[in-house]
């Protein structure tokens, strides 16, 4: 349900600008967008990620599925409904984030190339960077670091992605980092050597 927009009153002309930020911070924001299955290594990489980019003094923020999902998206679930609203939402804060400058890392599983295109429309597609953690579900499955596959697979959980519900990768994601056959440290210095031009400020 959208405001009656005749009673809001949007201040976005008076605050200060995302180029203010930018030339504050001496970097360009974008969304670093991972998709991928469960235990495939999203947040493992983004961590390592956000180390590498620290180094180099870019300001960023993981946001991830489990840590969104007790706080602001707590009243969610895993239905297309939800995870469609849940992306939703990551996509609206992700934007917040992008006008103050700062770089997101966001590891959903964002199943689906609707949703992921929801995302895109909301942020920009100028600003939304596709990385696919491509880890095979054989892999996730057993790696199995949070135990969530056995549960799914004894029918303890519903919906679970890649077991009972779908997961459609990215056609043509700008960079697809296969987890089982590189490290994290490998992994997440791929995806830095890709969007190290994109933020650097000229
Ligand atoms: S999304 O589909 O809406 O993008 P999100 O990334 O927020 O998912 O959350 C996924 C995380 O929630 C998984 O890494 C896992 O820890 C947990 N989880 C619990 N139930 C499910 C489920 N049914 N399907 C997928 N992940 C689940």
């Amino acid at each position: 349900m959208s405001a009656n927009s005749n009673n809001i009153h949007p201040t976005f002309d008076r605050i200060l600008g995302r180029e203010d930020k930018e030339s504050f911070l001496n970097q360009k924001a974008k969304v670093i967008w991972m998709t991928g299955l469960s235990g495939s290594g999203k947040t493992t990489v983004a961590i390592a990620l956000e180390q590498k980019l620290k180094e180099k003094g870019v300001l960023t923020q993981v946001l991830d599925g489990d840590n969104v999902r007790v706080g602001i998206n707590n009243n969610l679930g895993f239905t297309v409904e939800d995870r469609t609203e849940n992306i939703r939402r990551i996509a609206e804060v992700s934007k917040l984030f992008l006008n103050c400058g700062v770089v997101t890392i966001n590891c959903f599983v964002s199943p689906t190339i609707e949703i992921r295109d929801q995302a895109k429309t909301i942020i920009g597609s100028d600003d939304f960077v596709e990385v696919f953690i491509n880890t095979p579900i054989e892999v996730c499955e057993q790696r199995d670091v949070k135990g969530l596959y056995k549960k799914a697979r004894a029918g303890e959980i519903k919906n679970f992605t890649g077991i009972d519900s779908p997961f459609e990768a990215p056609e043509s994601p700008l960079i697809d980092v296969k987890t089982a056959s590189q490290s994290i440290d490998e992994s997440a210095e791929q995806i830095l050597q890709v969007i190290l031009p994109q933020i650097t400020k000229g």
